[in-house]
């Protein structure tokens, strides 16, 4: 309201300016951001074999190493599937029972390309765990997902066969991120 006084005052039109800009960028402050979009990465269902480790904690708590050794993976940019070739090394905080995956392993798209993918996250509450998902390729069609921020939704105990257990992951991305590539110098090593 003291501000309002400026205005009896004719020289003061630059401070009152000013006081407007601050108000503005006040309220702009407070309001919460948008939150981000995201867009349907894919749909993977991923076969395991049983855990290989002790479940007694070790130096970082208690270790697992549970066998990746297939499956598929859909969507509206890429399919294909899970290559034999991976495990999650994930560990339960023994302060907490929180499990978090860690895993390393391979896909394979329908038209040939190697895609390394590395995960981690922890069980949310509700019993799913919440995943990051890291891309790595040299494959010039999907070279833009060594460039997405990517996250998961796991979805573990499907109905399965054999020693097997079925998870299901569904994935997103930034909406915003890259979705293609535009390689500047062609003649570097893709
Ligand atoms: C992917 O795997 C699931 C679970 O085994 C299966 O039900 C589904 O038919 C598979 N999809 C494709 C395209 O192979
Ligand atoms: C799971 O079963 C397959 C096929 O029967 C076998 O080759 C594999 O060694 C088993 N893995 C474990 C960890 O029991
Ligand atoms: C790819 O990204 C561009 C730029 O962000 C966007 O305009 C376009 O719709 C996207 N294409 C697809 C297939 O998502
Ligand atoms: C393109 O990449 C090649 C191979 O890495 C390198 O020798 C060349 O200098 C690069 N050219 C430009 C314009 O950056």
């Amino acid at each position: 309201m003291r501000m309002l006084s400026f205005t009896r005052n004719g020289a003061t039109t630059a401070l009152q300016f000013l006081a407007i800009v601050l108000l503005a960028q006040i309220g702009m402050a407070t309001k919460t951001p948008e939150p981000p979009k995201l867009s349907f990465l894919y749909t993977a269902y991923v076969e395991c074999e049983p855990n290989l480790m002790s479940t007694i904690a070790g130096p970082h708590g208690i270790r697992k190493s549970i066998p990746i050794v297939g499956g598929n993976f859909s969507g509206p940019h890429l399919s294909g599937k899970i290559l034999n070739v991976g495990a999650d090394w994930g560990l339960t905080d023994p302060r907490t029972n929180v499990f978090s995956a860690d895993t390393r392993y391979n896909l394979r798209t329908d038209d040939g390309a190697d895609i390394f993918i590395q995960t981690s996250g922890p069980k949310a509450p509700d019993g799913h765990l919440h995943l990051r998902l890291v891309f790595e390729t040299a494959s010039p069609k999907y070279y833009w997902l060594n460039n997405v921020v990517a996250i998961g939704i796991l979805t573990s105990g499907l109905p399965s066969t054999g020693n097997l257990s079925l998870l299901r992951i569904d994935a997103w991305n930034f909406a915003s991120d890259w979705n293609a590539t535009q390689f500047v110098n062609s003649t570097a090593a893709v």
